[in-house]
């Protein structure tokens, strides 16, 4: 098939790629690298063996989009592409609701247009708010805290109401639990710039020496050691979650609605301490305030989309913390 992958040079789009390519999928990337690099290609093709064919633009701009479409017959689309930092969100409402919005319904107008009308789209498990049971199933109800979570609800709505408007439509929205990892040959991951935001980029940050040390955002909550679990997921069965999504997509029409994540919740000291004892390193840290905004804890049941997408995670916490650091260190030898 032929797949256009939007954001493809990001974290979680670069590590898809080179799992649609490793499994023959034709593949066309669009990425404004608003948060990447183009070297993000030359690791994929490194990888892969294959050359991934790429168009350096923004998937807001509609007559961008019409000349990709125009010259390749696209099956499915994977949107990765839009903002994604909590943070920002907050203080620059405007540009998230703007990006991830407008590319969103450009994207939609132009794939009906060339009549290509299945998508896989990037939620998150933020659109749970705060959830009032765990583990956390794809039927709760759905609220936000932060501008960046309320687009990725908003957008599903949208995709819920296009799909009603044309029964030709197929979404899949994949609401992502915690990714980190890397790909295992250490050439591509997550790497942000400044002080990252969120656990993993910091931990990998002190390990390098490159900050002193983690604030672990309070001991204080109602989980087994005080800190914040999550349900930290491989990018790489992440990534393959999307393959399956593509086939379910291509299967069926209709909208729905997928948790990606283990199933398993992970404390902040839990993880700290795999990637201790993996990778035979010390992370100092220090407790600090809670963070505004963080709830206790948070994990899937991923039961649907084992039943519905045939998929399940396999990679455990220790192979996330072990590919996290490998890569991490190759950056370092650049
Ligand atoms: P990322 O920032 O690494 O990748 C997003 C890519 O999209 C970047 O390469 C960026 O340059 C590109 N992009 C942004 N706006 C664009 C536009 N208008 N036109 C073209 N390209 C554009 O982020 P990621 O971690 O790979 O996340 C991918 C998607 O998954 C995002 O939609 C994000 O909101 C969602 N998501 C991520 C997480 C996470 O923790 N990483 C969790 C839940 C959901
Ligand atoms: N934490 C620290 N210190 C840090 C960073 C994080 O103690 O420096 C703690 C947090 O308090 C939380 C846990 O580590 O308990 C995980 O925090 P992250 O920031 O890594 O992840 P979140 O669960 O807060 O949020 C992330 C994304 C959201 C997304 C959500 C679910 O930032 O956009 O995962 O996918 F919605």
């Amino acid at each position: 098939m032929r797949i256009l992958v939007t954001g493809g040079a990001g974290y979680i789009g670069s590590h898809t790629v080179v799992e649609l390519l490793s499994v023959g999928h034709d593949v066309i990337v669009i990425d404004n690298f608003s948060n990447s690099k183009s070297s993000s290609f030359e690791a994929i093709s490194k990888i892969s063996g294959k050359d991934v064919i790429f168009y350096e633009g923004d998937v807001a701009d509609i007559s961008f989009l019409r000349n990709v479409f125009s010259k390749h017959s696209i099956d499915a689309v994977i949107h990765f592409a839009g903002y994604k930092a909590v943070g920002e969100s907050v203080e620059k409402p405007l540009k998230y609701y703007d990006n991830n919005l407008i590319s969103t319904i450009r994207l939609l107008e132009v794939m009906e247009e060339y009549q290509c009308y299945r998508l896989v789209f990037s939620s998150s498990a933020t659109v749970y708010g705060s959830p009032k049971s765990l583990p956390i199933l794809e039927d709760f109800s759905l609220s936000t805290t932060n501008p960046y979570g309320t687009t990725k609800l908003m957008i599903e709505t949208i995709l819920t109401d296009v799909s009603a408007s044309n029964s030709k439509w197929s979404f899949a929205m994949l609401r992502y639990f915690n990714p980190i990892g890397a790909h295992e040959s250490g050439m591509i991951g997550e790497d942000p710039n400044g002080i990252p935001n969120n656990l993993m980029p910091y931990i990998m940050k002190v390990s390098t020496g490159e900050l002193p040390d983690l604030k672990i955002f309070g001991n204080d909550y109602d989980t087994p050691d005080g800190t914040g679990v999550r349900d930290y997921i491989h990018v790489v069965d992440l990534a393959k979650g999307h393959l399956k999504a593509i086939d379910y997509v291509m299967e069926h029409v209709g909208v729905e609605a997928f948790n990606l994540g283990t199933g398993h919740g992970v404390s902040v000291l839990d993880l700290v301490h795999t990637f201790e004892r993996v990778n035979h390193i010390s992370i100092p840290y220090t407790i600090v305030e809670r963070r505004s905004g963080d709830i206790a804890s948070c994990y899937a049941d991923c039961t649907k989309a084992h039943e519905k997408l045939h998929w399940t995670s396999s990679k455990t916490l220790e192979e996330m913390c072990e590919d996290s650091y490998r890569y991490v260190i190759n950056q370092k030898k650049k």
